[in-house]
């Protein structure tokens, strides 16, 4: 099976002496091209940390990562610029969208700083897919929560990124919003074969997804394949017990 990304004993400290968090701990995980990955754990189990450093928008101490056949430690501040302009998208929890660019605009904004026409056909299935072609002329606050962040999730669909990497994209949306963007990604893998790794609190949100990978303490601590709502619960109820009797 192909491999998208691959993190090697990647670990990554925050702070010094008494203050010192191991934010990622030696964590290895390899990511399968055309699944959809979610990660879960607790508030603090480096979940974002390791969105961001595998997206090159964090680094890590020590460790590797490899998007595709490509070291992001090997490269140099421009190469990995375009490796994140090129090869990956990123979905926020927070939307991030251009307040006053219209959701079109937003849509084509990568593209247009790298100077890239759009692939016509691809735009429109990607358009298609976020199901907004009446919403493209509105701007951001003209729009529901849901459809802003499936404008963002059409934005980091758009350049044909190798790996889209989600972090939380429904923490902020009622879950008929949510409901919305999840049937989205998940299309997104089965209609394009796109690659997507999505950070949730949500057993409902993870169970849309192919395999869902348990990080405690900067650790993969479990994980599971075609999960299901109830077998996440129980490793996650699992993973709390554990917590309560370390901390007795
Ligand atoms: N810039 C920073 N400076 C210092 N500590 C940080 C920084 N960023 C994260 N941390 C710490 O690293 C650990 C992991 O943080 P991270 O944001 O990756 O967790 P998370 O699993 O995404 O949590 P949440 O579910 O709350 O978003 C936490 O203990 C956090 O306090
Ligand atoms: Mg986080």
């Amino acid at each position: 099976m192909e491999i998208a990304a691959r993190v090697q004993n990647l670990t990554k400290t925050y702070g010094t002496g008494q203050a010192e968090i191991k934010a990622l701990d030696d964590v290895s995980l390899d990511i399968r091209a055309g699944q959809f990955t979610s990660v879960m754990g607790p508030s603090g189990s480096g979940k974002s940390t390791l969105m961001h450093c595998c997206a090159a928008l964090d680094k890590a101490d020590s460790g590797r990562v490899l998007i595709g056949d490509q070291e992001l430690s090997a490269m140099k501040d421009k190469e990995l610029t375009r490796l994140r302009r090129d090869q990956i998208g990123f979905v926020f929890q927070s939307f991030n969208l251009v307040p006053t660019l219209t959701a079109g605009e937003n849509i084509a904004l990568p593209l247009a700083i790298a100077g890239r026409k759009p692939e016509i056909e691809w735009y429109d299935a990607v358009i298609a897919t976020v199901d907004l072609a009446n919403r493209l002329s509105h701007k951001p606050s003209e729009l529901s929560g849901g459809q802003q962040q499936r404008v963002a999730v059409a934005r980091a669909l758009v350049s044909r990124p190798s790996i889209v990497f989600a972090d939380e994209p429904t923490g902020n949306l009622d879950s008929q919003s949510g409901a919305e963007v999840l049937n989205l990604l998940r299309r997104c893998v089965d209609d394009h074969g796109q690659t997507i790794v999505m950070v949730t609190h949500d057993p409902v949100a993870a169970a849309y997804t192919d395999r869902v990978v348990f990080l405690a303490d900067g650790r993969v601590v479990d994980e599971v394949a075609d999960p299901d709502r109830e077998q996440i619960i129980e490793i996650m109820s699992r993973m709390s017990a554990a917590v309560d009797e370390a901390a007795c």
